[in-house]
């Protein structure tokens, strides 16, 4: 594969995706560099590879980075991705997705580093108009976390345009489940994610979950997500790496399994997987909660091969559950 023998900048390699992508990309023999501040990534996610704690926006360290080593790509996971704390929070979250990304481009260019994956999210397109969402369906976030990402992929646009910058953007959906090895996988802190917290309730760490909204206009009345395993997405972006390795142009792909759960699906789902009974209390609805997010991922198929190996949601639950069992 193209992308063996190369040297990557990881840029948040210590969160949850990162970590993942870092291990895919020590599987593809590639060359791995990980930056990160451990602001929201955890060290112990990171194993071996070369590690450098520090700020994405501090161009004097980048050049330093640059200088030292020549990068064939740059991913960028790192980024604020709360939606409810966005809300309250959003300079913090234009600093640190948007402005500090300003900077990560900036030292590219001036060290004629030209190619870059970014991770993007559903949210940039705000309440859906039709489902499932295809790449062409507008953008219109509801967020200041969807508005963030959404400007550093016209940002990125313009900077193709510019500077010759080629860049994939990945419009993840909702990334879940943990590597086989059980070695990494989701811990955020706090914990907002629906599958972990669905799982702490099943081992009894926490009461009960509480289903935000079961008046929804779904067929259960709560809200419906397209789950895709994080591998499968680390999978997409070593595609999308050699794409842009063999000279391809820019692009923007959703990443998602095309299924959608309810709440109450998981909730079930897991209950089969643990074989535990899990406590639920209906709440209210969170604010900014879609009721359905499903991907179109037909594209990302069909231009680069992405064949997800997670096809189902027990197999995703199960790899999250094996992870969270080891975390005691
Ligand atoms: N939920 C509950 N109870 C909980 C936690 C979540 O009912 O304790 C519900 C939410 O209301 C939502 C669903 O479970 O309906 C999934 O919630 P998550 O917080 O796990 O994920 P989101 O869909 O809100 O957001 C995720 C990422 C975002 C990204 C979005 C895109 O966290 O960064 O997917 O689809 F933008």
């Amino acid at each position: 594969m193209p992308s063996s023998d190369k040297k990557i900048l990881v840029v948040g390699g210590a969160g949850y995706i990162g970590a993942h992508m870092v291990r895919q990309l020590a599987r593809a023999s590639c060359d791995v560099v990980i930056l990160d501040n451990l602001s929201t990534g955890n060290r112990k996610l990171v194993q071996g590879e070369a590690f450098i704690q520090g700020n994405l926006g501090n161009s004097d360290l980048l050049d330093k980075l640059f200088s030292r080593h020549t990068f064939d790509a740059v991913m960028h996971f790192a980024a604020f991705s709360q939606v409810g704390e966005s809300m309250h929070q959003p300079l913090a979250y234009y600093r640190n997705n948007l402005a500090e990304t300003v900077a990560l481009l900036d030292a590219m260019v001036r060290h004629d580093v030209k190619r870059f994956i970014f991770s993007s999210t559903a949210a940039v397109y705000g309440e859906p108009v039709a489902i499932p969402i295809t790449e062409d369906h507008p953008c219109a976030p509801t967020n200041p976390y969807g508005n963030t990402k959404l400007a550093v992929e016209r940002m990125l646009a313009d900077c193709d345009a510019a500077y010759g910058l080629k860049f994939t953007a990945l419009r993840y959906f909702n990334a879940a489940g943990a590597d086989e090895s059980a070695e990494i996988g989701e811990m955020h802190d706090p914990e907002t994610h629906l599958i972990p917290i669905v799982l702490s309730a099943a081992d009894g760490r926490i009461d009960h979950i509480r289903v935000f909204g079961t008046d929804y206009p779904t067929t259960d009345g709560t809200c419906v997500r397209d789950y895709v395993h994080v591998n499968d997405l680390a999978q997409a972006h070593l595609l999308a790496l050699d794409a842009l390795l063999e000279g391809g142009d820019s692009a923007v792909y959703n990443l998602g399994s095309s299924h959608g759960y309810s709440v109450r699906d998981v909730i079930s789902k897991a209950e089969g997987v643990t074989g535990k009974r899990i406590p639920v209390v209906e709440a209210p609805r969170r604010p900014g909660d879609p009721a359905v997010l499903v991907a179109s991922s037909e594209k990302i198929r069909r231009e680069l091969g992405w064949a997800p190996a997670y096809d189902n949601l027990e197999k995703i639950i199960r790899t999250a559950w094996n992870w969270h069992l080891k975390q005691k």
